[in-house]
């Protein structure tokens, strides 16, 4: 099969899916959810196994797509999960033969039960969140007193198997900033990579502001006053990387706010209900779930998502007075 690289009009090459596969979580991160009043999205409007599978083999077979992120809401509360990573890992690329590179992040906190069939399944890579390794402030943070439970999951992933496990860290001013070190100690200690993230307007309760922030120099600066790092390549990942000079791991940064890395972005986002979304921050979605429900064949599809590509903008605007915040929050969008 002839497949083209799927380019927008500023040239850069769409080479990632990521596909939120629920809405639903077992937290309700301060940043993220209202403590309560979520509204679901109801389950007939939510994509099937089949639906998803389906977008996923038509991005792989005509744009050679690279690789799949499973995200939420938190993917592990979708049942039968490891059932649609297993589907998902049949998909090879026509070009070289490959099966899917699949990602899934995760809040880690069923992983004890889930890690290993994920495994097996086929998922490869794992990222788990985790914003406090202080009892009480992971109970503020996530409204729910689980810390134990995502630290054995984060054990359950490493024997699973998975190498690489990254663990994303919300830095908040005032929140959590304090604990950039323990963090770092705890990656080195337990052989995981944080990767420290820059807090977003994604957040359900609209509490961001801009002074919330902190900036990715500075979270360098204070690891870097205690070790000795170096800046290490980063493929087309968005995190900036730095290595342990003792070679002990490493960490990475995500500075979506202050240094946006729009410039590279080579991804796409499925809603959980099937809409199409060319940037965290769109305003627009182009409804995937309705064609495919009404029949479109596997060419008007192509031609939904060539035409939502072509109208990529060139990179968010936050912090600008230009920029308005989307109307969903990160897990209706899928972070
Ligand atoms: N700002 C930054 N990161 C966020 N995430 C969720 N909401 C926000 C936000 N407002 C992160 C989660 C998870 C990933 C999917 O996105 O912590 O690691
Ligand atoms: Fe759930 Fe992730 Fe949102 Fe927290 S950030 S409420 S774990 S979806």
């Amino acid at each position: 099969m002839q497949t083209r690289d799927l380019t927008d009009s500023f040239g850069r090459v769409v080479k990632d899916l990521r596909i939120s596969i629920t809405d639903r979580c077992n937290f309700r991160c301060l940043y993220c959810m209202p403590a309560e009043g979520m509204k679901w999205v109801p389950r007939e409007e939510v994509l099937t196994f089949e639906e998803i599978e389906r977008i996923t083999r038509i991005c792989v077979e005509n744009y050679d797509f690279t690789g799949i992120r499973l995200t939420g809401g938190e993917p592990t509360v979708r049942a039968q999960l490891p059932l649609l990573v297993e589907r998902l890992a049949k998909i090879t690329s026509p070009v070289t033969g490959k099966t899917l590179d699949i990602a899934m992040t995760t809040n880690g906190a069923t992983l004890a039960s889930m890690a290993f069939d994920l495994k097996k399944a086929g998922l490869n890579r794992i990222n788990i969140s985790c914003d406090s390794l202080q009892r009480d402030r992971f109970a503020k943070i996530t409204r729910r007193d689980q810390l134990d439970k995502v630290l054995t999951g984060i054990n359950a992933a490493k024997e699973a198997g998975f190498a690489p496990i990254k663990i994303n860290v919300v830095v908040m001013r005032g929140v959590n900033d304090d604990e950039i070190l323990d963090f770092i100690e705890f990656g080195r200690a337990n052989k995981v990579t944080p990767r420290f993230i820059e807090f977003m307007p994604l957040d359900a309760d609209d509490d961001w502001s801009s002074d919330k922030v902190v900036a990715s120099d500075e979270i360098i600066s204070t690891i870097g006053s205690r070790y000795a790092i170096k800046s290490i390549a980063n493929n087309s990942d968005p995190a900036s990387r730095y290595a342990f000079a003792d070679q002990k791991g490493e960490f990475g940064v995500i500075p979506t706010v202050t240094k946006p890395f729009c410039g590279s972005c080579d991804r796409i986002r499925l809603t959980a209900e099937g809409q199409l979304r060319t940037c965290l921050f769109s305003i627009d979605e182009f409804d995937l779930r309705s064609a495919m429900r009404s029949g479109s064949t596997d060419n008007d599809i192509k031609a939904i998502i060539e035409r939502a590509v072509g109208l990529k903008w060139a990179g968010h605007q936050i912090g600008n007075v230009n920029f308005h915040r989307p109307s969903r929050s990160m897990s209706q969008i899928g972070g």
